[in-house]
């Protein structure tokens, strides 16, 4: 099976360029090659996708499936009028930022979508819901329902995820800030929490090329609440300290912020946006999505987090923590 990955150099991409040279697939990966290097085994062709002639070293010949992971309109827009009559089949990584409403937990695909965004290029990361819609329409429209999958994927972690948002409960827990050992965590015991391990997604996507799977589809890990994420995070880590439960005021009026990014308590979601990770992901399960425990892909992120000291863009760092901590305190 000859598969083209738009993409594979940076972290989903590459495990799904890992996964097709396992399963067989002559695999070739397309991108500038800024985020690094393909997998071993892969062919890669250099090209920039913001270019209209991006595709010509790849659309003479024919591909049983093209993969796609952009958030790009521009760049999924050019992909799909240069390759949509060369290949087979077409998986485009859609994400479930594409909802409009983000407080109805338990909301399917047929739930309201954001407007698509006008225009090729999203300039900043407020934009990304829409910017994934526009996307999707390119797929949809060129390729065709018949022949594409549209998977709107819940949050990923696992090993690598530089993002830091599965990565912080672990290393927090397992790495405390403080010699009491003392976390300090949000009031949010019943956020949901739907991490979906990137090694299964990429095996997932790497087989819905092969069977030719379509549809559109949320994908998520298993459900969980926050509670009882943090509980698994304990038992992985063997936590023995104490958690210190800020409310979402104060943690407010401290310049603390919920999900992600710096300074901040990843996963916890406030109020108006408590289902951004909570849809209903039976339709990815039914098209052949398997997922592994929560707590191997909790294990596999520590083991990550403790081996790899590069940069991570959540949480609290330990002095923000521990300021933190003695403001909650007293
Ligand atoms: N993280 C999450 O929780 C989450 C949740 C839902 C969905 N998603 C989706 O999951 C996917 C993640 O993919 P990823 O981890 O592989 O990371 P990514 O950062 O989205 O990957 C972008 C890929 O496209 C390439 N690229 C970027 N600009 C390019 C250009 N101008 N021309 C050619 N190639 C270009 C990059 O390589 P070069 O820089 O080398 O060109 C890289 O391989 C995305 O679709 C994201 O929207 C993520």
């Amino acid at each position: 099976m000859r598969t083209l990955v738009l993409g594979g150099t940076a972290w989903l991409g590459r495990h799904i360029v890992s996964a097709a040279i396992d399963a067989g697939h002559e695999v070739t990966a397309l991108a500038r090659g800024e985020a690094g290097a393909a997998p071993v085994g892969a062919r890669f062709v250099a090209a920039d996708r913001d270019r209209e002639d991006a595709f010509d070293d790849v659309r003479a010949q024919s591909w049983d499936a093209v993969i796609d992971v952009s958030r790009q309109p521009g760049q999924v827009r050019r992909a799909v009028a240069a390759l949509a009559s060369r290949t087979g089949h077409c998986v485009y990584v859609s994400s479930s930022s594409v909802y409009s409403d983000s407080t109805t937990i338990g909301d399917d695909e047929e739930a309201a979508l954001l407007p698509p965004l006008d225009g090729d290029v999203m300039q900043t990361m407020e934009d990304y819901g829409s910017a994934k819609v526009s996307c999707e329409h390119f797929v949809l429209d060129v390729v065709g329902e018949s022949r594409s999958l549209v998977a709107r994927s819940s949050l990923i972690g696992g090993p690598g995820d530089w993002s830091g948002r599965s990565g912080y409960w672990p290393r927090r827990f397992a790495r405390p800030s403080n010699p009491e050992r003392r976390v300090l965590i949000p009031d949010a015991p019943d956020v949901p929490v739907q991490l979906l391990d990137v090694r299964d997604l990429a095996a997932w996507l790497v087989r819905a090329a092969e069977r030719g799977t379509a549809g559109i589809a949320n994908a998520g890990g298993p459900t969980h609440t926050f509670a009882e994420h943090l509980e698994a995070v304990r038992a992985v880590t063997g936590f023995d300290g104490s958690w210190e439960v800020a409310g979402e005021d104060w943690l407010a009026e401290h310049g603390v912020e919920p999900w992600m990014g710096p300074r901040s308590l990843p996963l916890w979601l406030p109020a108006e946006s408590i289902a951004l990770n909570a849809h209903d992901v039976s339709r990815g399960a039914l098209l052949g999505l398997r997922t592994r425990p929560l707590s191997e892909t909790l294990a596999d992120t520590l083991a990550w987090e403790l081996e790899d000291p590069g940069e991570r863009r959540a949480g609290l760092c330990d002095d923000d923590e521990r300021e933190l901590l003695a403001a909650l305190l007293g």
